[in-house]
Formats: C-alpha cells, structure tokens, sequence
C-alpha cells in the first residue's frame, strides 16, 4: 500500500527497470513484459520513457504483449489500444518493432487471431511480467464479470458498466464504445511467471475487497491472482478504504 498513484508507478516503474536490467542486452532469451493500457499505468510509462531518456534503461531486449484492444476501431483511431500504446510508450523508447505485439481488432478471422496470439507467446517461451490494472467491477484486461477462470485470448463482450465507464475516452458518449474486445484469458494472464497489478482510487475500493477479501470467483475475476505463485498488487491508500 502507497500513499497515492504516483508513489503507486514509482515504485512500479523502478521494480519493472529491475527486472528489465537482469536480462541484459545479451542475455540468451528476452524479458517478456505483458502490458496494459487504461489511465493508472500512464505515469508508469512516463517514468519509464524518462529512464530510457537519461540512458539508464534499454528495451533492446524487450519483447511486449499487450493485453488488449478493441474490436472495430482502425488501429490509428485516437482511442485504439495500439495508438495509445505508441503515443505514450513505444514512440519514445529503443524497442525494435519487430517484438511489440497487439491483438489486432480488425483480423477478419478473430478466433484466428486470439489463437495465433496465444503461439505468439508461447513461442518466446511464455510472459515473465504481466503488468495490469483492475476495472471497478474486478475485471483485469477485458475479462468481464463471468469469465472463465481457465480463459485464453478471445472476443469478449463488454458490459454496460465498463462502457460507461470508457465513455469518458470517447466524448463522454457510450453509444461510441465499441462493444467487443479482443482479450487475453484469464488464464493467459495466470501462466505469467509473475504478474503485478496496479489499483488506484476510490472507485475501485469495493472490487479490490472483493478480489482479495473475498473467495476466488469468476464474478470478480482478478481475485484469480489468489491462486498465482507471484502475483503482487500496489494498490494506493484511497483504494482500501473497504478493507
Ligand atoms: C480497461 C482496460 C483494463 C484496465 C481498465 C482500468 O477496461 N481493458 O486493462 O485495467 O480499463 O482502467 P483505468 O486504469 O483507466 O481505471
């Protein structure tokens, strides 16, 4: 527990530099970071775009997964995950292109995708660190309320509660949310090595004691992380204010 978002990414930015700097440049294998979009990881970025600018972090060796992306929305349309993910990140570090993956939410096969996303990973011989953030109803990338706690990447509708929620991206009109996703499962995301989860704000006080207080359930579906062997959340003090 930290004071408050920004001790939150700082001490999540300085841990993910760490775990960056043990695979050096030539190491024999790459760091595998899985990656979320939303607003908490933003300062994350940020700090880490600043690491890089004062020469003290490279991401030569660094190969991402994002979590996930809408469906329907040209990948240059301001509000898509991939846009997001250059203009706040990947545009102002020293990752080679060729290992930055996004579900693409515009394949004309998607369960073709999801499928070829899951290879994608397990060729590279799995996530080291999944990096996420948690919705206010628990959910951790797309997996709504009621996914299956055995999930792997797939189309995933989403619920009222989360649209409006990201309505605030799009005018602040939901009608302009697309309604689909493509998602890594929940258990694409428990077969990381290690997973560390970052929650802010008192919106998200309820579901945090929901998933940590409360049994494991698919209701809630970030108290999976329960069951993980590494799983770490920084969470900030407004968001336990109900536990
Ligand atoms: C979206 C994303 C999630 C993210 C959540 C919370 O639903 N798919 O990966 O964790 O928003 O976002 P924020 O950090 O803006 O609250």
């Amino acid at each position: 527990i930290r004071e408050d978002d920004e001790q939150v990414c700082r001490v999540a930015s300085e841990y993910i530099a760490h775990r960056i700097r043990q695979f050096s440049p030539t190491s024999a294998r790459p760091f595998v970071l899985g990656l979320p979009t939303g607003s908490t990881p933003l300062l994350v970025y940020r700090n880490l775009v600043h690491m890089h600018k004062r020469g003290v972090l490279t991401f030569q060796n660094v190969v991402t997964f994002n979590m996930d992306e809408y469906v329907g929305l040209p990948p240059h349309h301001e509000q898509s995950y991939h846009q997001f993910m250059f203009d706040n990140f990947f545009n102002h570090i020293d990752i080679r292109p060729e290992n930055i993956h996004l579900p693409n939410g515009n394949a004309p096969d998607l369960d073709a995708e999801c499928k070829a996303y899951e290879e994608a990973i397990m060729q590279v011989g799995g996530i080291e660190l999944f990096l996420g953030g948690m919705g206010s109803d628990g959910h951790m990338a797309f997996n709504e309320p009621g996914s299956s706690l055995r999930s792997r990447t797939r189309v995933k509708a989403l619920t009222t509660e989360t649209i409006n929620a990201n309505a605030r991206f799009f005018d602040g009109d939901a009608g302009k949310v697309p309604y689909l996703a493509v998602t890594v499962g929940v258990q694409t995301v428990m077969d990381a090595r290690e997973v560390l989860i970052l929650v802010t704000g008192a919106h998200k006080s309820l579901a945090l004691m929901k998933c940590v207080e409360e049994g494991v359930n698919h209701m809630w579906t970030l108290s999976c992380l329960q069951l993980h062997q590494h799983a770490t959340l920084i969470v900030d003090e407004e968001a336990t204010l109900d536990l």
